[in-house]
């Protein structure tokens, strides 16, 4: 029955993020250690248990899946899982991150499969600077994915622009700019202080002082759409491009929180910001259905108020790095 998933504070659980690797082809500074050790393979979820653990969200009336990582497409037959959440009945929004590199050969496919959407970072447009923040990346593979989705026919595809001081600030304006050319939305993104976090006190940018800059060369109009997510959106009088801001310092958005996260080790995270999970991985693999229905269930009661990342610098509580959870 639709709509089962409530926590003690009320709010419905609608909306799963599914991270399928903990695997990337890049190595993000804000997102990965240089040197990661990734999990073996059998503490990985099989594709084939991906599949259940989705099935008995949207049998509890979740609508919405996106699947992260890690970076989703590098994980091996990808595809199989894919063409079976975009036939999923009940499943109205199979949504994708990535980061964009494995695009000029995954678009169509992904398209084909029923993808609705597809979110790619993009940090900055210079192939050097790109080359320092992905440690491995490159930025031309990247353009050509973004090219290659809308070959595809994916309209709206949302860029994602983490703000760093000192790093991409001075490009913020040229990224909208290549937002607007290209028909796209973009999302600026405040750091989060996850992971090892020595050494990027100095680069957090408020949404407050991006918004002021870009005012300064856009005409930009607070819109109240929402996606259903923690952004919230602007518009530039003109064009389709919407500018969305995620504040999780400078604007708390846990009182709407709709959804929950599920590790490629099949933990699921109530909250980004909070260490508590549970793991669904035995009862998984237990084969009992509907055991898993119920730990689902059960895990409302500790989904927490939210998240707090005031005192995250001085004393971290989440040490987790964001390639672990899937953003
Ligand atoms: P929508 O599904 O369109 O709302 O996408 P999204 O922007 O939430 O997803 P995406 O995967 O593109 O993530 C963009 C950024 O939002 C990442 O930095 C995520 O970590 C962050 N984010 C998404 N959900 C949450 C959340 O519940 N809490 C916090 N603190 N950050 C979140
Ligand atoms: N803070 C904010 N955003 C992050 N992402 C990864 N790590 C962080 C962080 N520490 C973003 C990536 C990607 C999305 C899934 O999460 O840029 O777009
Ligand atoms: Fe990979 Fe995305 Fe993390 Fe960068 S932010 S290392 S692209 S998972």
């Amino acid at each position: 029955q639709p709509g089962t998933l409530v926590d003690k504070y009320g709010r419905h659980v609608s909306y799963v993020r599914l991270s399928i690797t903990d695997r990337c082809d890049f190595r993000c500074t804000y997102c990965m250690a240089e040197e990661m050790t990734f999990l073996p393979r059998n503490q990985v979820m099989s594709l084939e248990e991906s599949l259940r653990v989705a099935e008995a969200f949207v049998g509890l009336g979740v609508n919405k899946l996106r699947l992260t990582g890690g970076e989703p497409l590098v994980r091996k037959n990808v595809m199989w899982l894919i063409e079976r959440l975009g036939a999923l009945p009940g499943l109205d929004n199979l949504v994708l991150t990535t980061n964009g590199s494995q695009l000029d050969r995954f678009a169509e496919p992904l398209k084909a499969a029923g993808v609705r959407r597809l979110n790619i970072s993009l940090d900055t447009l210079d192939p050097e600077r790109f080359r320092q923040i992905t440690r491995i990346g490159e930025l031309g593979k990247v353009l050509r994915g973004i090219e290659a989705a809308s070959t595809a026919g994916f309209r709206r595809t949302k860029l994602n622009t983490v703000m760093m001081r000192g790093t991409n600030d001075h490009e913020f304006v040229d990224l909208v700019r290549f937002a607007i050319a290209q028909g796209l939305d973009i999302s600026f993104i405040e750091e989060m202080p996850l992971g090892e976090i020595h050494g990027r006190s100095q680069t957090y940018i408020s949404t407050e002082e991006t918004l002021a800059l870009l005012g300064q060369h856009f005409e930009l109009t607070p819109s109240d759409e929402n996606s259903g997510g923690p952004a919230r959106y602007w518009r530039i009088p003109g064009c389709e491009t919407r500018v969305g801001f995620i504040s999780p310092h400078s604007h708390n958005f846990c009182d709407s929180c709709n959804r929950v996260r599920i590790t490629a080790k099949g933990e699921l995270y109530p909250c980004l910001g909070q260490n508590d999970a549970l793991n669904l991985l035995p009862v998984l693999r237990s084969g009992d259905d509907l055991a898993l229905r119920q730990a689902i269930m059960d895990s409302m009661g500790i989904k927490p108020f939210g998240h707090d990342f005031s005192n995250q610098m001085n004393n971290p509580q989440v040490i987790r790095f964001m390639s672990m959870t899937g953003g």
